[in-house]
């Protein structure tokens, strides 16, 4: 009794003082609760069946945990608990929780908690959209991934060799609660798995294994926090794709009746070094027989359909080396490096296109509001994936814009609105920027929903400027030529 009022005190004290941080690029996480040092996640539940799957497919680990959860305490509770490290809270992306039994509820709303910075065990608190009556159960799907969470062994391998990466987990899924049973799925690439961690068991040894796919467990009860370390080395001989930095501008034009999109990639391939210098001969004489290979030959843009004009430039300036395929069903940007992008290599680039702004852009029927819709992320869609660390999304408005509001599946880490000036705009566009990090190439196609208002005098004002200044030259020119008439006149 004297417990539970403790804990109840605590917790009326934490929702008191829980004070909401913003957080920016620099600290990883969108918003941060504060929480006493001294806080331990209450013991209101108990996992009553969990099953892990590590997805190592692509070129980030997906991690998936379905897990049957009880209500142990005596009253109804809302605030489910799932520990990280720092190290993977750092390197966490798209974290979302929702009730497996009934996915059209939604997603449950998820925060990272700080309550000791210092600490290696750190939190993201779930809150259930209705609080869990004592004894009930609720199925939660937990799904995330982990951005340079891979690392190849041998860190160096030469042009034509298999790569081998290497990932470790825990058998045992970490957990804030007890764990009746238990059991952890790794679905490789290939059966090609030279290394792994045999985990004793009591009737059989794992991992168990069947094709592609390694199972740990099941296990019996494991207390809170346990842990049970695994590794595993595998064959990926595909690049690692990161882009340590997208910046994505979406231009509304009413005026011309198009939007201009341009993303601007800092991209690397985490790959495999070399161990010797690129052969450009061995190569070339490769390529015939389109063996796989760590290099990143050719990235495909699959964009929407009427989308046109496309350029793609890298440092050195416009790259040929691209196709471009649009009818009424697609519209295929496919570019080619102008070398093999190898292992620790980087290639920045630029890609834009234009499309017609009906496609996007909706007037609601009354008022002065309009309605844009637009894929948050378009990059490439590769077959081995790819990760971004930071996402920079620009949508520039006409000018006189207002009343700007959002909405989007993507988690965010902020958010601005901003005045942004070009030729011949009177008081600047309204620029809308968000910024995300931690996002892998499943959140492509996620929309990305903009309402404003425009007044009609809005969009009368750039034809207006534009009257204004070619009729005050005109004037001028008169003035100019009256003046000169004035002199001739004099001689
Ligand atoms: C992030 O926040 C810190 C302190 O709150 C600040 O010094 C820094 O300039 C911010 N960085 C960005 C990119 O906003
Ligand atoms: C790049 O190519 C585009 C069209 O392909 C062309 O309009 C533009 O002038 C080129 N730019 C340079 C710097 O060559
Ligand atoms: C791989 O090459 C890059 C660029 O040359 C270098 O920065 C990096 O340290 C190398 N990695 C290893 C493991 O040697």
């Amino acid at each position: 009794m004297r417990l539970l009022a403790i804990g109840a005190a605590v917790l009326s004290f934490a929702s008191t003082t829980l004070c909401a941080e913003k957080g920016n690029l620099t600290k990883p996480l969108a918003s941060r609760l504060i929480l006493p040092s001294t806080f331990k996640p209450p013991q209101n539940f108990k996992n009553v069946n969990l099953v892990h799957i590590i997805n190592l497919e692509k070129s980030y680990p997906k991690e998936q945990i379905n897990v049957v959860i009880e209500n142990i305490a005596g009253t109804p509770q809302d605030e489910y608990f799932i520990p990280f490290t720092s190290q993977q809270m750092a390197t966490i992306g798209g974290l979302e929780v929702k009730d497996k039994k009934n996915l059209d509820r939604g997603l449950f709303e998820v925060r990272a908690v700080e309550f000791d910075p210092e600490s290696d065990t750190q939190f993201y608190r779930v809150r259930l959209a209705q609080p869990l009556a004592p004894k009930a159960q609720i199925t939660l799907g937990i799904t995330y991934s982990y951005l340079s969470a891979l690392h190849p062994l041998p860190k160096h391998i030469g042009q034509q060799e298999s790569q081998f990466l290497v990932y470790e987990f825990s058998a045992y899924c970490p957990s804030a609660y007890v764990t009746l049973k238990q059991k952890t799925e790794v679905k490789f690439p290939s059966g090609n798995v030279p290394e792994y961690t045999i985990v004793p068991g009591g009737e059989v040894e794992s991992p168990v294994k069947a094709g592609s796919k390694f199972t740990y467990g099941s296990f019996g009860e494991v207390p809170v926090g346990a842990v049970e370390p695994v590794k595993v080395r595998y064959e990926f001989t595909k690049p690692l794709i990161h882009v340590s930095r997208l910046e994505r501008d979406i231009e509304v034009s009413h005026w011309g009746g198009n939007v201009a999109f341009e993303e601007r990639y800092t991209l690397h391939n985490h790959a495999a070094n070399l161990t010797n210098q690129f052969s450009r001969v061995q190569w070339a004489a490769q390529q015939y027989y389109n063996p796989s290979s760590t290099a990143i030959k050719e990235l495909k843009f699959p964009l929407k359909v009427g989308s046109l004009d496309p350029y793609f430039t890298d440092v050195i300036g416009n790259v040929s080396t691209s196709r471009f395929r649009s009818n009424k069903r697609e519209a295929n940007l496919e570019i080619k490096p102008r070398y093999p992008v190898f292992g620790g290599w980087n290639y920045p680039f630029r890609v834009g296109w234009n499309a017609d702004l009906k496609k996007f852009l909706r007037k609601l029927s009354t008022g002065q509001g309009y309605v844009l819709n637009v894929p948050f992320l378009e990059g490439p869609k590769q077959p081995e994936g790819m990760e971004y660390e930071h996402i920079e999304l620009r949508v520039i408005l006409p000018e006189g814009a207002k009343n700007v509001k959002y909405s989007t599946a993507v988690p965010l880490t902020s958010e601005a609105i901003s005045l942004h000036r070009t030729f011949m705009d009177t008081t600047g566009r309204t620029a809308l920027t968000l910024k995300a990090i931690n996002i892998v190439d499943d959140f492509r196609d996620r929309e990305l929903i903009v309402t404003y208002d425009y007044p009609l005098l809005a969009g009368l004002r750039k034809p207006l400027v534009i009257f204004v200044t070619v009729f005050g030259l005109f004037a001028a020119a008169w003035a100019i030529g009256s003046i000169n008439v004035g002199i001739k006149g004099k001689k």
